[in-house]
Parts: structure tokens; sequence; C-alpha cells
């Protein structure tokens, strides 16, 4: 079922109207003034950044899409977008700004994240937009990207920032109805109770991915009941947290040899903890690292009481013990 794989675009796309207008603007700019905005196109996995952009690609040729999720390298970045056989990224650099002096182009670069010491790619990218003016268009799941960017680039490059805001169930439900509609085979009528359901559970991570997942997933198993929906978002979990975890950098990976040396899957530990254990990070940073963690559904975390003169606490325990078990061996 083609129409619900992660290849297809879909016919229509909704609740990214606005977002879709201010790159549409880059495009237009670019044809009439040869310039333009650059962007940085931010929002959790699932939240349609991939999907606007290959739309806008549809309408319009004057652009060079690249994912880093393929690349994985600065130096394999710049070769993909010419596709040039040169040996150093020097060298490459300098080709790739002629090429585009001749030809200019918008350039974007999706899950720049997924790029290893991306900030030589960003100084590059800082090169490039120095010696042509293009717009420039960044895609990423990670949003402190820009904070994080080398100081130089980031302030020629001077992103502007496109939010993707998670979906809500109820967008979700609508996303749903019209991916089915555009489904040429026949398939079981979905009760209107199952279109709720499927996007509810979406509705936790706020990502349309799960939601077409599930869908596709029920109408091949011909299952609408809810504990096999149940099922596979809990399988999607596992694959979630796993290749979250497989992508970490040094420092989450740090953090998380802490929290396999602070607690087990049966017992607990405290924000409070990590924060002397870890003195080296701030407050604010060991929250936001667990709030991440916690997103990916590692460990869970919650609020207790713990009377006079203890305070409220964080308390942070792994989600499960198979989790426990897979990062010990992992770490
Ligand atoms: N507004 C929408 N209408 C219809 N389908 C959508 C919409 N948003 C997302 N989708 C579908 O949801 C799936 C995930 O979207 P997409 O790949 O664009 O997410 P993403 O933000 O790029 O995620 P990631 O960060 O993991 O790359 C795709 O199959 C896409 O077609
Ligand atoms: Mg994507």
């Amino acid at each position: 079922m083609l129409e619900l794989s992660d290849f297809y675009i879909p016919k229509e796309i909704l609740h990214r109207d606005k977002q879709m207008k201010v790159i549409r603007e880059v495009f237009i700019n670019f044809k009439e003034y040869k310039c333009g905005t650059n962007l940085a196109i931010l929002g959790v996995t699932g939240s349609g950044k991939t999907t606007i952009i290959k739309k806008i690609l549809e309408e319009q040729d004057n652009a060079i899409y690249v994912s880093g999720l393929e690349t994985q390298t600065p130096y394999k970045t710049l070769k993909k977008i010419f596709n040039f056989n040169i040996k150093t990224n020097e060298e490459l650099l300098k080709r790739t700004i002629e090429k585009i002096k001749e030809e200019p182009i918008i350039l974007i670069i999706d899950e720049i994240d997924k790029i290893s010491r991306v900030n030589q790619l960003f100084n590059n990218l800082n090169t490039i937009y120095r010696n042509t003016m293009i717009p420039i268009i960044i895609i990423t799941m990670k949003r402190n990207i820009i904070s994080e960017m080398p100081v130089d680039a980031r302030k020629t490059l001077f992103f502007e920032k496109v939010s993707l805001p998670a979906y809500n169930s109820i967008e979700l439900k609508d996303i749903l109805i019209s991916r089915i509609k555009q489904i040429k085979t026949k398939i079981p009528k979905i009760e209107d109770g199952v279109l709720n359901y499927i996007s509810a559970i979406a509705g936790q991570q706020g990502s349309a991915r799960v939601l077409i997942h599930i869908a596709l997933k029920c109408i091949q198993k011909r299952n609408f009941t809810h504990s096999f929906i149940d099922n596979v978002y809990k399988q999607m979990l596992k694959q979630d947290w796993f290749d979250f975890v497989n992508d970490i950098n040094e420092t989450e990976r740090e953090f998380l040899r802490y929290i396999i040396g602070s607690c087990d899957w049966k017992n607990e530990t405290t924000a409070e903890n990590l924060e002397k254990k870890m003195k080296f990070y701030s407050k604010a940073r060991i929250s936001q690292l667990l709030n991440t963690f916690e997103k990916y559904s590692v460990i869970e975390t919650y609020h207790k009481n713990l009377g006079r003169g203890g305070g409220r606490k964080r308390i942070v325990k792994f989600t499960s013990e198979e989790i426990y078990k897979e990062l010990n061996k992992m770490f």
C-alpha cells in the first residue's frame, strides 16, 4: 500500500499552510531577486518537515535537496550537492562555490543533525553563503541546533526558524482521513471510533508517522481492536528508543552512563542525585537531558513530595527492565 508508505508524497498536506507559505516565499524571492532568507525548519519527528519540503520541491525546480541521514559527514554532504568527484574538502568547497555562482540554487539539507562534526559543515555553509548569497534551508528535530552553531556561522547565516509543532489528535484525525481517502485499492471501512483511537495514540507523540504506520498495520492485518493498536504502538516505541540511543552524542552518552550507574530498573534515583554526581552540568542542562531521554521512553520521571524537609523531588527510573538490560549491554 504505497499511499501509506513513508516515500509517498501526500496529495494534500493539512495543518501546515503557515509554514509552507514561509518556505514558498523563499523560493519566490529567490526567483525574483536571486537571494532570500535562510531557514531552519524545526519540529519533532513525524511533524511533517520532510513532507512539506518534498511537496514544495514538486512545484519548484531551482533547489538541491541533500539528506544528512544519507551523507553522514560534511565532506560527503558537500560532494552530494553536485556529485563532484574531488578528493579534498577544500577543493570541493571551491568547486561547489564556483558551480553555484554559475547556476544559483537553493540548498536544502535535511536531517542535518545526523552529520558528524556538523560544525565543520556549518563553517562550509557559511563560506558558501558569503560567496554566493543563495538561500540555505536546514531541517532538523534538534531545537538547539542554532544556539550550538559556531558563532560566526550563526551570525552570518542568520537562520529564520520555521517551527512545526507536534500535531494534536484532532489534527492527526484530519490527516488520517485525508490519507485513507488517497488509497486506491479497496480497503475495509474503518469506524470513526477506530480513527479516534489511532489519532489519540499517535497524539501522544504528535507524530503523523506513528499515525500512518498504525493505520497501515491495522489495514494489513485486518485488525482494528484497541489491543492490537496498543501493541503496534508499543513495538514502535521500542524501535524508537533503540534508534535514538544508537544516535546520541558524547554528552548524552556520558549522561546515560551516569543514570545507569545511579539506578537500575527497580530502584529509582532523583534528579537531585544526578546533579550531585554531575557537578559539571547545570541544573537546567540536567533537566533538559532528562526530558530528552524521557521523550524517547528510555526513562520515566515524575514528581514526588517527600514530606517535611524532603521537598518536592523529580524521581527518575528506567521505563522497563528490558530497556535497562539492553542499555547495560550497550554501554
Ligand atoms: N500534514 C500532513 N498531511 C499528510 N501527511 C503527513 C502530514 N505530515 C506528515 N505526514 C506524513 O507523516 C509521515 C512523517 O512525516 P515526515 O517524514 O515529513 O516527518 P519529519 O518531520 O520529516 O520526521 P523526521 O524528523 O523523523 O524526519 C510521512 O509519511 C508523511 O507523509
Ligand atoms: Mg524527515
